[in-house]
């Protein structure tokens, strides 16, 4: 059970991320909308402290009064349980609440929940239970944030930078290692003694045979020579779905790669700099993964392989990239397997319930269990995920055509 003085400590320190993350924006950046995946930052600031306002301060505040009715459409995700809202392609058409009202909101809802932990001699397991997921909830949009704003900025001709770079000791990525894994009936899932979603458990046993698994991730120097080799004009290495998505769109490259007289170079939240060939490749799409995988005559690893290879090469003494050191990139780590931040890993597997699975009741049953179709597992958090968001047993998903999200190849064959 936690004590109410924890749940007040966790809430400030999320809620503030999620502003100092917003530190150097102009007005005009919390604004735009350019593609339909991409929120404006601004609605993400709103939309958080919608999810508190509805989920906790409505349903047990006594005489709560509601901030302001319309945010309820304006804000909503997905979430059929609270009614309408605006179509998802147009949150960047709201010129208004402006900037400085969606901070006034985050005020009010902070000072009323502060109000009501006050209030409270101690806190149920319902309501702490709906804390810790509007809690991971806005965390996951402080991920969702990173992806959004580094789309709004490296693709603007003026590539503004969200952040400095941060320097940090520059060594030769280790050599690429693939390491047995002995098969057999494993364990996976998360058995909920925890904070999890609900679409990690339960845990469960599944066989899986022995197989190999690279003990690093893929470079962006491993992927060039993919690319250079004309990987993108080969149609045997390509799903034809992929294929058709790839010749559909022009594309030939990683979303932030840019060619300019014959050189390679990046885009990073702090600016765009020489592609850096030892770091992890980052922001391709499944195609693009899949294909890789193929030209190398391997392949990806199910998300049952990642979580088994992951849990015995975990260790808690490895720095792992993740949002709270300050890189803002994948990087390359001394002796590090990346299992854990750098990029989320493409995995094999659909995005499916686990045997056994139970969708939450009332709204939260709509977090996870109805994007269970046409989608695919990604594992192991980015440098952009909360470090204390992340676990093992974590399930990420998108569609095979979406890179705007950190995501990153990590190869296994059999054995
Ligand atoms: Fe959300």
């Amino acid at each position: 059970m936690r004590s109410i003085a924890y749940i007040k400590e966790k809430y400030l320190q999320v809620r503030r991320l999620s502003e100092s993350l917003c530190e150097n924006l102009e007005k005009e950046d919390y604004i735009p909308q350019p593609i339909e995946d991409v929120s404006p930052p601004k609605w993400h600031l709103a939309h958080t402290t919608w999810f508190f306002e509805v989920f906790i301060l409505m349903k047990y505040k006594k005489n709560y009064r509601v901030y302001n009715p319309t945010y309820h459409f304006l804000f909503n995700s997905y979430y059929e349980s609270f009614g309408e809202r605006i179509i998802r392609a147009k949150r960047g058409n709201l010129s208004r609440p402006t900037v400085e009202e969606v901070y006034l909101y985050r005020k009010y809802v902070d000072e009323e929940i502060f109000e009501f932990l006050d209030s409270q001699i101690e806190i149920h397991k319902e309501l702490q239970l709906l804390f810790e997921i509007g809690l991971n909830h806005e965390q996951q949009h402080q991920e969702l944030f990173i992806y959004d704003i580094k789309y709004i900025f490296g693709t603007n001709p003026l590539f503004p930078k969200l952040v400095s770079k941060m320097e940090y000791n520059v060594v030769p990525m280790q050599k690429a290692e693939f390491i047995n894994v002995i098969g057999g009936v494993a364990e996976i899932g998360n058995d909920g003694m925890t904070f999890c979603f609900d679409n990690e458990m339960p845990r469960h046993k599944t066989f899986i045979p022995d197989f190999r698994i690279m003990n690093r991730l893929i470079t962006n120097g491993e992927y060039l020579e993919f690319l250079e080799s004309g990987g993108y004009n080969n149609f045997e290495l390509w799903l034809s779905d992929g294929w058709a998505w790839k010749n559909t769109n022009q594309e030939n490259k990683p979303l932030y790669w840019h060619k300019i007289e014959n050189e390679w170079y990046e885009y990073n939240l702090y600016g765009l700099e020489n592609l850096e060939f030892d770091k992890p490749v980052s922001h391709i799409s499944y195609f693009e993964a899949e294909a890789f995988a193929t030209w190398k005559g391997k392949r990806l690893p199910t998300e049952t392989e990642w979580e088994v290879a992951a849990t015995r090469n975990f260790s808690s003494e490895e720095d792992y990239n993740l949002l709270n050191n300050g890189v803002f990139s994948t990087r390359v780590a001394e002796n590090s397997t990346q299992f854990i931040g750098d990029a989320w890993e493409w995995t094999s597997s659909s995005y499916l319930p686990y045997p056994g699975y139970r969708k939450d009741k009332g709204a939260l049953g709509e977090y996870n269990g109805k994007f269970m179709i046409d989608q695919m597992v990604l594992k192991g958090g980015s440098y952009a995920t909360p470090a204390d968001h992340i676990r093992i047993t974590y399930r990420n998903f998108f569609q095979t055509q979406k890179r705007w999200p950190v995501t990153g190849i990590r190869l296994a064959e059999d054995c």
